[in-house]
């Protein structure tokens, strides 16, 4: 993916009327985003509640087929090309983008409905949430988030550039990639882990009553995707298959693999697969950027503080690390522990002050430790 230089003023090119297609978590949200910027917005959607939600929200208001500059058709992705026509038909946009998170599929399938394909920027926020629908829409949804623009050889610089002001008007990083290195990077990084923590999630009726009350923070963390929408997945699953597809038999064959040297192999061998394993799965965590659009950082360090559960606790930690001039580089979710009213937080830090911090803080009465 390519990032793109900064535009001279965020206001460069934006148009001032945008119509929005879809007015559920993604089309609301890119509303109330150009709301804050002075953008007006008209939205339309097949669900006129998710119009009358979108508009209280102060998403905009309902687009009675008014001319527009740009027209973002936020709907899922199999109905992307048919919307995009349906706009062009009626006239009533200059340029248009889409939000889908997949993108050779609708591109197919705009040059069989006829879309003019000059007058479309294909386009994809990477940013969302499991809950759809307008009432889960955010303003700063997209604040610092990738926003992949997929221009193919047809889309004119107009629309391109359009795409490209809205997205950071939204408040996020635009970035390049062809529509197939797109997908590709989707399948892995989106489709596949959605479907890994839907089965993941869907094994848990098979625990004995009471069990399920044992998950921990990483179930919980491994499974937040599978409330994600059933029909919106079934569009991108199925607008991505081939990448989707090769994924997915990847992991089956490492499974595979896994359960049989635990059905099988000796202790030095599963230790071997094991460890190669999470050495491999460490190596791509590492490679991830702390911030969208930035390249992977070097790693920190991570302090486990145990805070007791009565107020103020956390509110002293800070404190105490605030006065000794140590600089936090990111928290961790607090992890409440099932036996006793406490539990730990982890705090990220650079990784030559994390030993000192952790004796600071046992110096000062705190359970602390260091984890590498
Ligand atoms: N949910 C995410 O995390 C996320 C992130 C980035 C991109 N996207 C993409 O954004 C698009 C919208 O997803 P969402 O999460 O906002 O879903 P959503 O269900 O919240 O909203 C989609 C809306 O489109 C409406 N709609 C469906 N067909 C329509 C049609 N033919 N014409 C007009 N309206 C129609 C629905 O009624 C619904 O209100 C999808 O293409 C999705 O792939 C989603």
């Amino acid at each position: 993916m390519t990032p793109l230089p900064s535009a001279a003023s965020p206001a460069a090119g934006l148009p001032r009327r945008v119509g929005v297609v879809g007015s559920g978590l993604i089309g609301a949200s890119i509303g109330l985003a150009l709301r804050r910027v002075g953008v007006e917005v008209l939205l339309r959607d097949t669900d006129p509640e998710q119009v009358k939600l979108a508009e209280a929200m102060g998403a905009g208001s309902v687009w009675q087929g008014e001319r527009v500059e740009h027209a973002v058709v936020a709907v899922p992705p199999h109905a992307v090309a048919a919307e995009l026509r349906a706009v062009q038909v009626a006239g009533i946009a200059a340029t248009a983008s889409d939000v889908a998170s997949v993108k050779s599929r609708p591109i197919a399938e705009a040059v069989v409905a006829g879309v003019d394909l000059t007058a479309w920027c294909p386009a994809h926020p990477i940013a969302g949430r499991e809950r759809g629908g307008a009432a889960s829409a955010q303003a700063d949804l997209f604040a610092e988030r990738t926003w992949v623009l997929c221009p193919i050889p047809h889309t004119s610089a107009a629309a391109l550039a359009a795409t490209e002001a809205l997205a950071r008007a939204c408040g996020a990083l635009p970035v390049r990639a062809t529509p197939a290195r797109h997908d590709e990077a989707m399948a892995a990084l989106s489709h596949l882990p959605q479907v890994v923590s839907s089965l993941l999630a869907a094994a848990a009726p098979d625990l004995r009553p009471g069990e399920v009350a044992l998950a921990g923070q990483g179930f919980r963390d491994a499974t937040r995707l599978a409330e994600s929408d059933p029909t919106l997945w079934s569009s991108i699953l199925e607008g991505n298959r081939g990448p989707v597809a090769a994924h997915a038999r990847r992991l089956a064959a490492e499974l595979g693999a896994l359960a049989d040297a635990l059905d099988h192999a000796s202790e030095a061998s599963v230790t071997k697969v094991v460890t190669g394993m999470m050495e491999r799965g460490r190596a791509g965590r590492a490679q991830l950027p702390r911030k969208a659009g930035t390249q992977a950082a070097r790693p920190w360090g991570w302090v486990g503080v145990v805070l007791d559960d009565r107020p103020g606790q956390l509110a002293a930690l800070l404190t105490a690390i605030g006065e000794w001039q140590v600089n936090l580089e990111d928290i961790g979710p607090f992890e409440h522990s099932l036996e006793a009213p406490a539990g730990v937080i982890e705090l990220a830090v650079a990784p030559e002050v994390a030993g000192e911090l952790v004796d600071r803080l046992i110096a000062a009465g705190w359970v602390a430790y260091h984890r590498s």
